[in-house]
């Protein structure tokens, strides 16, 4: 079996060959475009330790997003940054919030399906994920919060429901809130295997959410286990997650395999802004070539298991398939 010089493996490598045996492309329509959305800016910014990413208007997502729909990208995944932040996070429910007033002016234009994170980090002064107590996140007054953010921004018309915050029963009771509103039709994609993970920091950075004290360590999963990740994945499916989540990818491609294999929903890894500044920041000193490099990362990411893959990347990955 399979032993040189009868078999030559790189006969499959020959041109045409090749080509003929490539199992996994990049589909504008797997991917999902994250869009950072900040109601206190005039015109668009780069975010500094992610370039190419942009804070943007609320008035410039509809071109934006009719672009991405021309592209043929999936769904886009829209964070909000409010002009104010308070203690209980109230601007996150809000009619008037950010967010959803984001979805209902890209839903003028675009018919592109729209993702909407939910989390408390971006509009609590403690830039904490929940509600605090005594100092702790405290998990099931947050879940209260975390049903009426999901319910507005059903309302305004989000197509799903990204609950990112890693609170228990989260997607439980998020489907619930839902279901009860009469939203039965909006869609759950849950960050379910969500690690603590260093590589978050310039999404921070974009969107002003680093806890003013302490870490993420007290919901987020720990990296260096191998337990959780399958039982979170299992208990969101139960709960009423249409699609799970994990995050973030390249530190994951093994967790990605295994949820494929052992469950029947599909499964959608984050390419997060740390993996996506590491290759900017490499090709930007002409260490490695742009291009390539993404190329090579979505690919694999998808070759794990992956059916979605979320990635800033997804705008530029889609002009080159599409020569547009
Ligand atoms: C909000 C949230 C975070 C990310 C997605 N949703 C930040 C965090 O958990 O601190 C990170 C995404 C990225 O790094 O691209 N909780």
């Amino acid at each position: 079996m399979h032993q040189y010089p009868v078999s030559r493996l790189r006969r499959y490598r020959r041109k045409g060959v090749r080509e003929m045996l490539t199992s996994f492309e990049i589909r504008p329509s797997r991917l999902i475009y994250p869009i950072f959305v900040d109601e206190s800016l005039e015109r668009r910014e780069e975010i500094k330790s992610m370039p190419g990413q942009y804070r943007h208007t609320i008035g410039e997502l509809p071109a934006l997003c009719t672009r991405a729909g021309k592209l043929g990208i999936g769904a886009i995944l829209l964070f909000g940054i409010p002009r104010t932040k308070d203690a209980a996070g109230t601007g996150a429910y809000s009619d008037n919030g950010v967010v959803q007033r984001a979805i209902r002016m890209i839903r003028k234009k675009s018919t592109i399906p729209i993702v909407a994170d939910l989390c408390l980090c971006e509009y609590t002064s403690s830039g904490h994920c929940g509600l605090l107590k005594n100092g702790e996140v405290d998990n099931d007054s947050t879940l209260d919060i975390y049903g009426r953010i999901a319910v507005s921004q059903a309302g305004a018309g989000a197509d799903w429901i990204a609950p990112s915050g890693m609170m228990d029963g989260q997607v439980g009771h998020i489907r619930r809130a839902l279901d009860e509103a009469g939203f039965q039709d909006t869609s759950i994609l849950s960050y379910a295997a969500k690690s603590a993970s260093s590589f978050y920091g310039p999404f921070r950075e974009a969107a002003g959410s680093s806890p003013s004290s302490g870490d993420r360590k007290s919901h987020q999963l720990n990296y260096a286990s191998r337990f959780e990740q399958m039982l979170e994945i299992e208990s969101d499916i139960a709960e009423g997650a249409d699609v799970i989540l994990v995050k973030p990818a390249l530190p994951n491609l093994d967790i990605i395999s295994r949820a494929k294999e052992r469950f029947g929903v599909p499964v959608a890894a984050y390419n997060v802004s740390g993996e996506y500044s590491m290759l900017r920041a490499s090709a930007m000193n002409g260490w490695t070539n742009y291009r390539d490099t993404v190329e090579e990362t979505l690919v694999s990411i998808f070759r794990a298991g992956a059916d979605i893959v979320v990635t800033y990347h997804a705008l530029e990955a889609a002009e080159w398939i599409s020569g547009k």
